[in-house]
């Protein structure tokens, strides 16, 4: 049983603070879990509770912190930790809000983790064992190599350009070939006379004029490194379109023009006929704009992944809507924008059974905690998103999965994209 919970105020990898859970078994057993962060995060996801005031610029979580020394610790002490969803069901009631404010949801989500690695480690089996099945599979990885938006401070409005290997042998293969990838974008970079420094997510982030200058490179970074783009390395985005849409004019205020709904649709349908090696579009509306979602999908959703983030916020109840007007075919999985790990299987659970696809995904602001990689394979999730293969918080998600591919020797089945979309 669980003999104790407590947390501390740790840092993430833009050096703001954020929750380190400990949950203590009765036999002495640890687990310890670490909570990330967002930076272009939805109106609806779980709140993190912050200290707000002048220490670490209000960005301080000694609440959290002290809720889980004291209200969670005394509620959880004597629970088992292997009914998972009675732990996380203790601390919902105990918040008793609809979307974890009073406790907070980084102190809750960083408890709920960490009972699942004292679980595992009680025993004596790897986290993705403790939590899947025996059928797992490793995911298709899409790497943020080029940082826009709320990630860097550029001209480029859409947040996120990924590269994904589609061929490949095995996982370290696929893994090899975006390394290639990444070190020939340096190259392409530099050779157009942009700087090469890196965003939020270790992707390169230079001062481009535009996305579509953005993905001109990645196609040209895949060739150069001896790939044919769509064949081996296929290109995804994440326009994170709320961070550019105006309330007040309700149009997309987009690298220097207004765009209507209508007018965004088209410009993605150009980047499509343009960049046949786009396979994945993530948020190209706001996260208010369910219609246009829809529109897209029914346009586009036999052609590429339409994935819901910022609309749905890994909420079931709001997956369960998203479902039933058709907004997408895909949906975006984290964490912490529910709170704990059973709402989060929760919504896994969900998307799969209407056969959308799923991408587990990390946070912008991150830590050296691999759990989503473990997390990714139990649940067989299929497809991650961990940023570049550069910066330890982002390639220790990948590093992780190298080590339980090994683990699986022969029983290592990769995810193969789509799996439920029917492309060309
Ligand atoms: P965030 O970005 O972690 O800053 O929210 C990730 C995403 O939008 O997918
Ligand atoms: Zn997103």
């Amino acid at each position: 049983y669980i003999e104790q919970v407590k947390a501390r105020e740790i840092f993430d990898s833009r050096g703001n603070p954020t929750v380190e859970a400990d949950v203590i078994l009765s036999d002495g057993t640890l687990g310890r879990a670490e909570v990330p962060s967002g930076a272009s995060t939805g109106e609806l996801e779980a709140v993190e509770l912050r200290d707000g005031g002048s220490r670490l610029q209000g960005k301080g979580v000694s609440k959290a912190v002290n809720n889980v020394n004291t209200e969670i610790n005394d509620a959880l002490k004597g629970v088992s930790p292997f009914n998972q969803g009675n732990v996380d069901q203790i601390m919902i009631d105990l918040d008793g809000t609809k979307n974890k404010a009073r406790l907070g949801a980084n102190a809750i989500l960083g408890v709920s983790m960490a009972t699942a690695r004292a679980a595992a480690n009680y025993q004596k089996v790897p986290l993705y064992r403790y939590l899947g099945g025996t059928d797992l599979e490793l995911p298709q990885t899409f790497h943020n190599v080029i940082n826009g938006g709320e990630h860097a401070d550029n001209g480029i409005d859409m947040q996120e350009f990924m590269i994904t290997p589609v061929e490949r042998t095995s996982f370290r293969d696929g893994f090899e070939k975006i390394a290639n990838t990444y070190h020939t974008l340096k190259k392409v970079i530099e050779a157009a006379g942009y700087q090469s420094g890196l965003g939020d997510e270790g992707g390169f982030a230079p001062d481009l004029k535009s996305s579509e200058e953005a993905l001109q490179m990645l196609h040209e970074a895949i060739e150069k490194a001896g790939y044919t783009p769509g064949k081996e390395i296929a290109i995804a985005f994440d326009a994170a379109a709320s961070y550019f849409y105006n309330t007040e004019t309700k149009q997309y205020d987009f690298e220097g023009t207004h765009k209507s709904a209508d007018e965004m649709s088209q410009y993605y349908e150009d980047l499509l006929n343009q960049f046949p090696e786009i396979i994945s579009i993530e948020d190209p509306f706001s996260e208010d704009d369910w219609d246009n979602f829809e529109k897209v999908t029914a346009k586009m959703g036999d052609k590429v992944q339409i994935v819901a983030d910022d609309p749905v916020c890994t909420n079931p109840e709001l997956i369960t809507k998203a479902i039933k007007n058709g907004m997408a075919n895909s949906i975006l999985i984290k964490l912490n924008q529910i709170g704990t790990v059973t709402e989060t299987l929760e919504a896994i659970r969900l998307a799969r059974k209407n056969g959308y696809t799923t991408m587990m995904s990390h946070r912008s602001g991150e830590t050296g905690d691999t759990f989503i990689a473990d997390f990714t394979v139990a649940t067989n999730a299929a497809q991650l998103k961990s940023g570049a293969p550069a910066r330890s918080e982002r390639v220790e998600k990948y590093n992780q999965l190298l080590r339980i591919e090994e683990e699986l020797g022969d029983n290592a089945r990769l995810a193969r994209f789509p799996n439920n979309i029917d492309f060309d």
